[in-house]
């Protein structure tokens, strides 16, 4: 959600502000713009929609050359996405810009300060009040850095923020309260970025910033620090995946290509889990196992498809450390009052480690004293930053809006936590742990197949291409994969999906059946007899009603077959590992239905890769 980026530097700094955007764009954005300092003022564009419609701007509209720039995508939060509310925001002269990513929740009280001292606003958003601050604070003062100091000890709510003063020119300075910033280190040039993708093409070495941190960027120098300007702590590190990591690398969306790296997301997860005497060890795991055998109830947070990660996860990590697991929504967690303790171990999923619910719920947490595990995709980012231990998912970087390769290594890295548990508390003995990683080392086969046999799945979805609804049905950790069809269908084809767990279909969900309604069954293994038997019936239930059955089962079990109108064959595999495989066709059929229905696949509407507001 919003992407900043800020240049320093000998190269001309539209040119790496607008690349820098353009890697941005997964994050999620409805407007765009850019301030370059060109003598004493900064010179400015800016516009709603999509980042073309920058570019005719500037096409029209040449902007000077500079090697200091500031640019933005916005995805809009108060005020719509016009041209007005989109950003930089300038002061009255031209002098300073600011870009913004987050909320400031004291800006109507600001407002009215500033209003009163005869400051005019010409857009809705609260980001104007920054520049007017900034604006007033260097009439007392000449140092840039020192007035953004100063502004932010007056901001409220979360913020990424970043300057351009054309009085200071080859300086911009950022700053960061619970929204993200990296710095990009270069050779006599210098990036701020909302992360690193920001400045990828230039730089692979960048410094984490800490909470309330604000940093100066020159040519040839970082200064961070507190913001009170006493000098700040930060961490280096070299980014590990390349730029064409995050290109498209010849497929058409983002999202078929992270569909297709799946089998080695899994795989790279799982790497390097064991160590030479065949026991777990989990690298960033920082708990020690007397303070592991402490704990006496996990509770899972997070928000969409990362949520539905957990629902699989608690039916392993239960089975397997008999310790209880909830799982909740992460923008439910610290309103209901729930009791947790030293002995409550709260496990947050996040792909980007940004997500603002499972950051503000994690938070919360860590008040009431319980230990945080977060599991994450992205090195640096806030929410394992500010965990006690971390799994990181190595699923390399995820750039389609909605969330594929992600899912299956959270699922993954979940599986791993509760088999670590189970070691450290001396529930399962080492063969069945390692019995249990073979297995799970056998499942990117299983996805792979899965992919390669997708044309099937393509042409169901070029034949319910006119459909505008559909249902999901599953039972045990068949439910979450019916949860998670549902939710990809519907953020990319726009189209009324749900997902039910079978059994609750006559309570009231058979209600919707009709003529022709197509459902996807997800059919647990024939090895949980009682499971396979019940979802026999409910598919049974559905067909004579005349639902359109579209039936996920494993090889060989063909007691399904009379009553499925379309049958997709799964691998076999234990029923716990069965989501691994049997979400990837459901993940293929709402790709393509997307595209078929003319959608952006990778940028659905109204979406967001980091949601990073509450
Ligand atoms: C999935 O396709 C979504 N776009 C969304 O539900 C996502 O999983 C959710 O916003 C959580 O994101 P996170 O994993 O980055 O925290």
């Amino acid at each position: 959600m919003c992407g900043i980026v800020g240049y320093v530097g000998h190269r001309q700094a539209l040119d790496v502000v607008m690349g820098g955007l353009r890697r941005l764009e997964y994050r999620g954005y409805d407007s765009t713009g850019v301030g370059l300092v060109d003598g004493d003022r900064i010179a400015w564009a800016k516009k709603a929609g999509k980042l073309a419609n920058l570019d005719a701007v500037l096409e029209g509209n040449a902007l000077p050359a500079s090697t200091t720039g500031i640019g933005h995508t916005r995805w809009a939060t108060h005020g719509a996405p016009t041209d007005a509310n989109a950003h930089p925001h300038l002061d009255a002269a031209d002098r300073v810009a600011v870009v913004h990513n987050g909320i400031i929740e004291n800006f109507m009280v600001l407002r009215a300060e500033l209003e009163a001292a005869g400051y005019e606003f010409l857009s809705e958003t609260d980001t104007e009040v920054v520049v007017h601050l900034l604006h007033r604070e260097l009439q007392q003062q000449d140092d840039l850095s020192e007035a953004v100091r100063a502004v932010c000890r007056r901001l409220e709510g979360a913020f990424t923020l970043v300057f351009a003063d054309a009085l200071n020119p080859g300086v911009v300075v950022g700053a960061r309260r619970n929204s993200p910033l990296v710095v990009g280190r270069g050779e006599g040039e210098n990036f701020l970025g909302s992360d690193v993708a920001a400045f990828i093409d230039y730089t692979a070495e960048a410094i984490e910033l800490g909470q309330d941190q604000v940093v100066t960027i020159t040519a040839d120098a970082i200064d961070v620090t507190d913001f009170h300007g006493n000098p700040a702590e930060t961490t280096a590190y070299t980014v590990d995946w390349d730029v064409t990591a995050a290109e498209k690398g010849g497929y058409e969306w983002f999202m078929t290509k992270e569909i297709e790296e799946q089998p080695k997301a899994v795989a790279d997860t799982l790497l390097g889990r064991l160590d030479q005497d065949g026991h777990l060890q989990l690298d960033e795991m920082r708990l020690t196992d007397d303070e592991l055998r402490e704990i006496d109830k996990i509770i899972v947070i997070a928000c969409g498809t990362a949520s539905y990660a957990g629902l699989v996860a608690k039916y392993a990590i239960e089975h397997w450390t008999r310790i209880p697991c909830e799982v909740e929504l992460a923008s439910e967690f610290r309103y209901r009052d729930p009791i947790i303790d030293r002995s409550t171990l709260v496990v947050a999923i996040s792909q980007s480690g940004e997500t603002m619910d499972t950051l503000m719920a994690i938070r919360y947490a860590r008040q009431q004293r319980a230990r945080v595990l977060s599991i994450c995709n992205t090195n640096g980012s806030t929410i394992p930053r500010e965990s006690d231990a971390v799994i990181y998912t190595h699923a390399g970087p995820e750039v389609a809006v909605a969330s594929t390769k992600g899912f299956l290594s959270q699922v993954v890295a979940c599986y791993l936590l509760g088999l670590y548990l189970a070691q450290a508390k001396g529930v399962k003995y080492g063969d069945e742990i390692s019995s249990i990683i073979d297995e799970l080392h056998q499942v990117p086969a299983g996805i792979q197949r899965m992919i390669d046999e997708g044309d099937q799945v393509r042409k169901l979805a070029a034949e319910l291409v006119d459909r505008r609804s559909f249902l999901f049905l599953g039972r045990h950790v068949g439910f979450p994969v019916a949860l998670e069809g549902a939710l990809k269908l519907k953020e990319l084809a726009y189209v009324h999906a749900e997902g039910f767990a079978a059994g609750e279909l006559k309570h009231g969900p058979i209600a919707l059946v009709e003529k022709g309604l197509p459902m996807f069954v997800v059919v647990p293994p024939r090895a949980r007899d009682q499971l396979q038997e019940k979802i026999l019936s409910n598919i049974q239930e559905v067909r004579a009603r005349g639902a359109y059955t579209i039936v996920l089962v494993e090889d060989g079990d063909d007691s399904v077959v009379p009553f499925a109108d379309v049958v997709i064959r799964l691998p076999k595999v234990p029923t716990l590992l069965q989501p691994l495989v049997a979400t990837v066709p459901l993940q293929i059929f709402a790709c393509e239905l997307a595209e078929l229905l003319g959608h952006d696949v990778d940028q659905p509407r109204n979406l967001a890769k980091s949601v990073t507001v509450e």
